[in-house]
């Protein structure tokens, strides 16, 4: 049945009916765990095959206390989002790079990785089982995880005996207590969030916990996150905690070229295609710290966040302010993409799957 049939309007608040929808505030969602109905479980054999997995009800998992994950942080993770269009159909945006990504990313911490099929095929039947959690058309979306971690048992120092790749997922909302608000950046000068020949390139488990400590000084110093500067100069940008960062200047766009130690961002990556396509120029260089001060807008970008404009930035003694408005370039990339995602602007670049 269309989304658009399974509103009732009663006065003015719609109703959205309980076989089709989960029973959720959707007017309120943010971003915080509301576990869907079923995650998906698969196991790596003894000869580093993925043999089939299966969905099974949200719930805890068994894990010895010497597992690799929890003594030596062996795996990584994915985000990536499904997203109901107006007609109620639910749409994937670009889980085959995700699959990629992974299979970067265990390469890195050697693991071994579903393939890209089995990844792909894994976050399409957790979005399908979890269908009634994808939330209403414009309401927010349904945040797919997948996790790959060493969980078989280690004592020395060492790839673990026995991996599980797990896909769980929850609707969400904005990322970002300010809502679609601008934010409110600090550059952070002690800690740094990678270091070249580190695994900041990849989505390592090892990269967030980290940078808990900055982040949570600066958010209660009123701060929505914070900007990491390179780990050797400390001068030039690197990414913002939960998602990359761009500089416009005039017709300009400018993004931290990555160089292993920044994520490459699949949000980041089709922003800079859609920039390309409207006639911007867009830049992947160092960007030096200095050059913040000079931007006409920063926004931020991530599967997360999504493309969330920035309004200030603190560095040191100063704090800069920029353009935020609806006018701005960041809210025109951010419709374009987001049109895309939820199905409304047609996909002519094959970004979106239909479940
Ligand atoms: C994502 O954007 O999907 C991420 O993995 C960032 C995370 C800190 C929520």
């Amino acid at each position: 049945a269309q989304a658009a049939s399974a509103l009732r309007e009663e006065g003015k608040k719609p109703v959205y009916q309980d076989d089709e929808y989960a029973d959720m505030d959707w007017d309120n969602l943010g971003f915080a765990l509301t576990p869907a109905d079923y995650m998906y479980v698969m196991k790596c054999s003894k000869d580093g095959e993925f043999t089939k997995g299966e969905l099974t009800r949200f719930g805890t998992i068994q894990l010895s206390p010497s597992a690799g994950v929890l003594n030596y942080g062996q795996a990584i993770y994915e985000g990536t989002k499904a997203y109901r269009k107006e007609n109620g159909k639910v749409l994937l945006f670009r889980p085959d790079h995700n699959a990629v990504r992974m299979q970067l990313g265990a390469e890195r911490m050697l693991m071994p990785s579903p393939s890209v099929d089995q990844f792909v095929d894994a976050v399409k039947q957790t979005a399908f089982a979890n269908k009634r959690w994808v939330p209403p058309s414009g309401k927010g979306s349904l945040y797919i995880r997948p996790l790959l971690m060493g969980t078989g048992p280690v004592l020395g120092l060492g790839p673990a005996p026995e991996y599980t790749f797990i896909v769980y997922a929850s609707p969400v909302g904005n990322y970002f207590k300010e809502g679609t608000a601008a934010l409110n950046l600090f550059v952070e000068e002690e800690h740094a969030r990678a270091a070249p020949g580190g695994s900041g390139g990849v989505k390592s488990i090892t990269n967030y916990a980290p940078v808990l400590k900055a982040l949570s000084r600066a958010k209660s110093l009123g701060f929505s996150d914070v900007l990491y500067l390179d780990s050797v100069k400390k001068k030039y940008l690197e990414e913002a905690s939960a998602c990359n960062v761009f500089l416009v200047k005039g017709r300009t766009i400018v993004t931290p070229a990555t160089n292993g130690t920044i994520l490459e961002g699949i949000t980041r990556k089709s922003v800079m295609e859609i920039a390309f396509d409207q006639g911007y120029q867009v830049v992947e260089k160092a960007v030096h710290v200095n050059e913040i001060m000079d931007a006409d807008e920063v926004f931020c970008t991530g599967t997360a966040v999504g493309v969330a404009p920035v309004g200030t930035i603190t560095y040191q003694d100063k704090r800069v302010e920029y353009e935020a408005g609806d006018e701005s370039v960041c809210q025109k990339l951010r419709s374009v993409l987001v049109g895309i995602q939820t199905g409304s602007i047609k996909d002519t670049k094959g970004w979106v799957t239909c479940i």
